[in-house]
C-alpha cells in the first residue's frame, strides 16, 4: 500500500505559511516554493540506497558510500509543477526531467492532457511526479496513469499541499505510489480549491490571472 508522508519540518511549515499568505507577491512566492521543494527533496531522498566505493583520500585508501539503485527522473505537471523543479534539481542535479501538460477544466474539474514528453528510459528510473497542489486528485491521477501506460514502474508523488479528497483518489487508484506532502489541508471548497490552501498555484507562480 502506498504511504502518505507529511513532511512537517519546521522550515517547511514556516515557509508554507508565507506561501499561503495572499499578501506574498510573485517574486517571493516563487522563491519560497523553490526553497520548500528543495527541503522536501532532502526528506524524500532520505532512504535512497547506497553502496560502497573504494577511493583514495590524500591520506589512505578507504571505502565510502555512493548512491546505488535506480536513477531519478522528475516529472512536473505543467504548469505549476515547474515552480518546484529547480529546487529539487539543486539536490539531484543529474535527474532527467519529463513533462506532462494538464489543466483542470474549470467547469468539470476534469484534467485535460495537452502535452507529454518523457525521458526514453522512464521504466528504468525512479520517478518523482511534482505538482504543488493535489486537490480533487484528477490531474495527478491522470499523469500517473499516463506514466504507467508508458512503462513507468516506480513512481512517487510530491505536492506542497493536498486535500484529503485528492489523497484518497491516489491511494485508491495507485496503491503503489508513495505520496509526500508539505501539508495535508482540511477540504475542498465548492470550486475545487483547497481550504485553506494557497489559491491558484499556477497564477501565483507566474503572475497570471
Ligand atoms: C492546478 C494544480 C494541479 C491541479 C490540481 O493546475 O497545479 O495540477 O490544479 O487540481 P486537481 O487535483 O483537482 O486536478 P491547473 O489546472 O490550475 O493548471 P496550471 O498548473 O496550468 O495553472
Ligand atoms: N489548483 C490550485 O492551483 N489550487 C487549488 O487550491 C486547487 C487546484
Amino acid at each position: 500500500m502506498g504511504n502518505v508522508f507529511v513532511l512537517d519540518h519546521p522550515l517547511i511549515q514556516h515557509k508554507l505559511t508565507y506561501i499561503r499568505n495572499k499578501e506574498t507577491g510573485t517574486k517571493e512566492f516563487r522563491e519560497l516554493v523553490d526553497e520548500v521543494a528543495m527541503l522536501m527533496a532532502f526528506e524524500i531522498t532520505r532512504n535512497l540506497p547506497l553502496q560502497d566505493k573504494t577511493i583514495e583520500t590524500p591520506v589512505v585508501e578507504t571505502k565510502a558510500k555512493v548512491l546505488s539503485g535506480k536513477k531519478i527522473g522528475l516529472v512536473p505537471i505543467l504548469r505549476a509543477g515547474l515552480g518546484m523543479v529547480d529546487g529539487v534539481l539543486k539536490l539531484i542535479p543529474a535527474a532527467k526531467v519529463g513533462h506532462v501538460g494538464l489543466y483542470r477544466d474549470p467547469e468539470t474539474l476534469q484534467p485535460v492532457e495537452y502535452y507529454i514528453k518523457l525521458p526514453s528510459d522512464i521504466n528504468e528510473r525512479e520517478l518523482i511526479v511534482i505538482d504543488p497542489m493535489l486537490a480533487t486528485g484528477g490531474s495527478a491521477n491522470d499523469a500517473i496513469h499516463s506514466l504507467k501506460k508508458r512503462g513507468a514502474e516506480n513512481i512517487r508523488l510530491m505536492c506542497l499541499i493536498a486535500a484529503p479528497e485528492g489523497v484518497e483518489v491516489i491511494k485508491e487508484e495507485h496503491p503503489d505510489v508513495d505520496i509526500y506532502l508539505g501539508a495535508l489541508d482540511e477540504k475542498l471548497d465548492e470550486k475545487g480549491y483547497i481550504v485553506p490552501g494557497l489559491g491558484d498555484a499556477g497564477d501565483r507562480l507566474f503572475g497570471t490571472k
